[in-house]
């Protein structure tokens, strides 16, 4: 996710500025932190991995010189979390410093471009391209302004990004520019700042103006100037007062991380779909070679890996096996050998049990495959080849964007070796594809149009004292899902089973008024999935149904449903049918008064075995 500031100060030093103000972005990444400031014609940088503070502690950030500066904390995406891919990053001659937030998806071909033409590169990292093209640019044209060039190379670039740019060709400026990643600017007296969000400089001043994509703004004392990029047209706005306190400002607004991450999953979700092409094929080529694949993971990573299994037998015809990390070594460690493949699904990439199974597994030489949010992580170390899921940091206990982040990363997978294996025709993997462009849209469409309703279920079972939640098919992944959520911070004791497998058992619980989840996308397992809601209407349950729009069929039968966009193939339907589940565990938590970032006995990441 990674956080940038940007500050000119009227009197006295940017750098301790700078520093105080990623401290306050810190929860958007701390892997690497990096300053750059202008003093006396020259940029003086400062930069290393590691958290603000033990940076700081090596390093001094405070001591550069100068009133105007950059600063960027990391969530590293490209390049392990090392001194040298630590922003800001700058250009051949020392003369241009930028810092990034976002992901250039043509940075490859930038790069071999800029090669060359001589440009010398010293990280791994996509947003140096940024930086030599801006050298490039101002070379090929010495009579544009430092801010027409910064156009001129935006222009150029396809993907995300917040930007922050510094030069001392024009030591009294700085050019920072967005499209996805967000920025704003404050005005304070005698002082302008920019960046990733209003907290950053909220103790500063409460006078900020939005900036919107495609737009390009000029920081000087004299003011700001806004421009858009494809025209160069000028843009004029008018600052809004913020009135949020420091808390409610790192929140957005929001009254809980775990609502907001809910809210950012669209924006997640089109992150996710930025990934680079090659460490996807490799991945895939070594989930071809396997002779047996086990989807290893803890919690909410396991059900990623449950879907998983699914998406690759239905699209690659590929067997795998989900294990959940705690029993792969009883269950499977002494089979597991040099033809077994492992991918290990882990958010933070340190949970111990999963680590355990990996380490079981390559002590038998089996090949360790890796998908995680955090870069330079232990699963990222020990792993043949690993993909970042590209969430940002989820602060939020229980796991939401992160999940239909880790949905997006293993569908694509799955995809990919399809199109390899030549298994699924050209129309069905064509569909399939636009389907999954159009993930983050229909997300939003969720989250927008099913929050009030959720809401309202949340209130009328508020006193239930136990929820099925039953699915067939891929979403039994989402029914076990939205049952951990419920009970891991509405606590409510909840039971999810294939839908199927609940005649066997379970049913003998429901009586009058027991209160059943049905996860009903319009797949193949539709009518059966009807059938099973007849049989607990038949003992007295209460259905509340995740159905797709215009499902009559089910609305009839449903007491509540929640309704989700027409047409999302069954292989992507978990990450769409599971928003409402969060929805729902969040207002339940709310409903019974309790905290959901903070759910009891429960932390983020677990060391211990
Ligand atoms: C903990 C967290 C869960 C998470 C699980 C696995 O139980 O509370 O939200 O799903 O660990 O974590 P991982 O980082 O390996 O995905």
């Amino acid at each position: 996710m990674c956080g940038i500031f940007g500050c000119i100060i009227k009197e006295g030093a940017a750098a301790p500025l700078i520093h105080q103000s990623l401290k306050r972005l810190e929860y958007r990444g701390y892997d690497s932190v990096g300053e750059a400031t202008i003093h006396e014609g020259k940029l003086h940088i400062k930069k290393d991995s590691g958290k603000i503070d033990e940076v700081h502690k090596i390093r001094n950030l405070d001591d550069l010189p100068g009133n105007i500066g950059i600063g960027h904390t990391r969530w590293a995406t490209h390049g392990a979390p090392l001194m040298v891919n630590a922003h800001p990053h700058v250009d051949c001659e020392g003369q241009i410093a930028v810092v990034h937030n976002g992901i250039v998806e043509n940075f490859a071909e930038l790069k071999l471009e800029l090669e060359g033409k001589g440009h010398v590169f010293q990280s791994r990292t996509d947003t140096e391209v940024i930086a030599h093209l801006i050298e490039e640019n101002l070379k090929n044209n010495p009579s544009l302004s430092l801010a027409e060039v910064v156009i001129e190379t935006l222009r150029r670039i396809e993907g995300s990004y917040a930007i922050a740019v510094i030069s001392p060709k024009e030591p009294d400026k700085i050019i920072c520019a967005r499209n996805e990643s967000p920025l704003v600017v404050g005005l304070g007296e005698n002082a302008l700042y920019c960046a990733s969000d209003i907290p950053a400089f909220l103790p500063l001043t409460n006078k900020a103006v939005i900036i919107e994509d495609g737009e390009l703004v000029t920081l000087s004392l004299e003011g700001i100037e806004i421009r858009k990029i494809a025209t160069s047209s000028l843009v004029m706005r008018e600052p809004k007062i913020i009135d949020w306190t420091p808390e409610m400002a790192v929140k957005h607004g929001y009254p809980h991380f775990m609502l907001k991450e809910i809210h950012e999953q669209p924006v997640c979700l089109r992150n996710t779909l930025r990934l680079q092409e090659h460490y996807l094929d490799l991945m895939t080529t070594f989930l071809d070679r396997a002779r047996e694949v086990f989807l290893v993971a803890c919690g909410t990573s396991y059900h990623a890996c449950l879907a998983a299994s699914y998406m690759f037998s239905k699209l690659a015809f590929l067997v795998t096996y989900p294990v959940i990390a705690s029993e792969f070594v009883e269950q499977h460690g002494k089979s597991v050998n040099i033809d077994s493949t492992i991918l290990a699904v882990s958010q933070s990439g340190e949970t111990a049990d999963t680590l355990a199974a990996v380490n079981a597994a390559r002590q038998r030489a089996a090949t360790i495959l890796g998908l995680t949010n955090v870069i330079g992580s232990t699963l990222t170390r020990v792993s043949r080849v690993y993909i970042s899921q590209q969430s940002g940091p989820e602060i939020g206990v229980a796991a939401t964007k992160t999940f239909t982040s880790q949905l997006a990363v293993l569908a694509q997978l799955a995809l990919r070796l399809a199109k390899k294996r030549g298994k699924v025709s050209q129309d069905e993997m064509d569909f399939i594809e636009a389907k999954l462009k159009k993930l983050p849209e229909i997300v939003e469409a969720v989250v927008k149009n099913q929050e009030e309703k959720v809401k309202d279920i949340a209130k009328k079972y508020r006193d239930a004292k136990v929820f099925f939640f039953l699915g067939r098919g891929i979403s039994t992944a989402t029914a076990y899902e939205g049952r951990l959520k419920l009970m891991e911070i509405a606590y409510v004791p909840s039971i999810a089973f294939p839908a199927g497998e609940s005649k066997h058992g379970p049913i003998s619980l429901v009586e009058q008024g027991f209160p059943v989840i049905f996860i009903c996308p319009k797949d193949e397992t539709h009518k059966t999935v009807i059938g099973n809601i007849m049989e607990m209407k038949a003992r007295g349950a209460t259905i509340i149904a995740v159905i797709e729009e215009g499902d009559e069929e089910v609305k009839r039968l449903a007491d509540d449903y929640v309704e989700i966009p027409k047409g999302v193939p069954d292989v992507l339907s978990p990450i769409p049918f599971v928003i409402p589940l969060q929805l729902l565990a969040y207002y339940m938590a709310l409903e019974r008064g309790y905290d959901p970032d903070k759910p009891r006995n429960l932390a983020k990441s677990v060391t211990v075995k």
